[in-house]
């Protein structure tokens, strides 16, 4: 059951603390905190790339991953959503690391692009929630995501499940390849282990949420904006408005604003930020300087350091945990999953059915 929720998907998302303990559990030595993996069918230490593909909000996982292995293990990444990579026909050096990664398992488009992948001697690592899928055999080493049942037809905890992995694997990756310290690697461990608690205090900001979500629900388009590993927290933000609420959003990696989307600013159209203080933080100030010159709305995901430069800018600040950069695009994820959730409850839409929408797609 609900378990005294509204819907399934409110229960999914507070299942968040949970499921990234569980799945760190899964991963994480108790005693010498070592990330342990299972056997791969390669040696990471000469891995040379990887190839992701996803369909979804596991294409973001996805994303998020690329930018993890590539920043700390150096791993040069290519991905693609698997509806263009099972076409694309993309030049691959074999023994190269097939990454997959999708909730049920089944998607047909996620499938094919596996396929694919072998055929040019790819060896698969898929990330499921389905350790028993199709998808999960026909790879050769399956990550499982300890999410249990996700029945909300909008993805929520197996996203966060997934990019704890992809960050386990990272470390792991790096650590192989020696490209992090054990210090720095010990850093981001333990930001990971403390996450939870943290996810836990978003889950507690429901008021505030519901007071953005007041904001954007009668909008006719939102658009999310953020930069580098937020980037891909922004699309997941906009997708979840868009399957469940019904309204229109796009995300957009905010430097590339002034490249055509400001044109759709005024201020009608809300904007939303997400922007952790840190990397790229005076960046996205500029580009949402823009926005606001252009009479955008601003509302604006940050920490309290960021809340601060951003007091003249954004007209709603939410401010949440500060933690570290590794795992910003985890704990971000929650905030702007549960905007999409209390505008649909606003919309009145039928938020674990939303419409067009199946759990699994099979069909390609
Ligand atoms: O089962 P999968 O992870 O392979 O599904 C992929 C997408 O269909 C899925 O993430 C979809 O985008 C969700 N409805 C997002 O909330």
């Amino acid at each position: 059951g609900k378990n005294g929720y509204r819907h399934y998907m409110e229960k999914e998302l507070h299942e968040h603390p949970i499921v990234i303990g569980q799945t760190l559990r899964r991963f994480v030595d108790p005693s010498s905190h070592k990330i342990i993996l299972p056997h791969m069918p390669f040696d990471l230490s000469t891995l040379k790339r990887g190839i992701i593909t996803a369909c979804g909000s596991a294409f973001y996982a996805g994303l998020i991953g690329r930018y993890w292995l590539e920043e700390y293990a150096r791993l040069p990444i290519d991905i693609d959503v698997a509806s263009e990579m099972r076409y694309r026909n993309p030049p691959v050096e074999s023994q190269g690391m097939g990454l997959v990664i999708s909730q049920s398992g089944e998607t047909a488009d996620t499938l094919a692009a596996l396929r694919n992948l072998k055929n040019e001697h790819q060896k698969i690592v898929s990330i499921l929630n389905n350790e028993f899928s199709t998808i999960a055999r026909e790879s050769d080493v399956v990550l499982g995501t300890d999410a249990g049942v996700e029945i909300a037809v909008a993805s929520t905890k197996a996203f966060t499940a997934q990019l704890t992995v992809l960050s386990c694997l990272t470390l792991v990756i790096a650590r192989e390849k020696n490209k992090i310290t054990p210090e720095n690697k010990k850093v981001c461990l333990t930001a990971l282990m403390d996450l939870p608690s943290r996810v836990a205090e978003v889950l507690q900001m429901k008021d505030k949420i519901q007071e953005i979500a007041h904001k954007i629900a009668n909008a006719q388009s939102v658009i999310y904006l953020g930069r580098g590993i937020m980037y891909p927290v922004a699309m997941e933000g906009a997708l979840k408005l868009k399957e469940i609420s019904y309204i229109h959003a796009d995300a957009y990696a905010a430097g590339e604003m002034k490249h055509g989307p400001i044109a759709l600013i005024d201020q009608t159209v809300p904007v939303i930020a997400v922007v952790p203080s840190g990397f790229l933080f005076e960046k996205t100030l500029s580009n949402l300087q823009e926005a606001k010159a252009r009479g955008g709305h601003i509302i604006a995901f940050t920490d309290a350091k960021g809340a601060e430069a951003l007091s003249t800018i954004a007209e709603q600040i939410i401010i949440l945990p500060t933690v570290h950069a590794f795992v910003a695009p985890i704990l971000y994820t929650v905030p702007v999953q549960m905007l999409a959730y209390e505008a649909a409850i606003l919309k009145g839409t039928d938020v674990d059915q939303p419409r067009n929408l199946a759990k699994s797609v099979t069909v390609e």
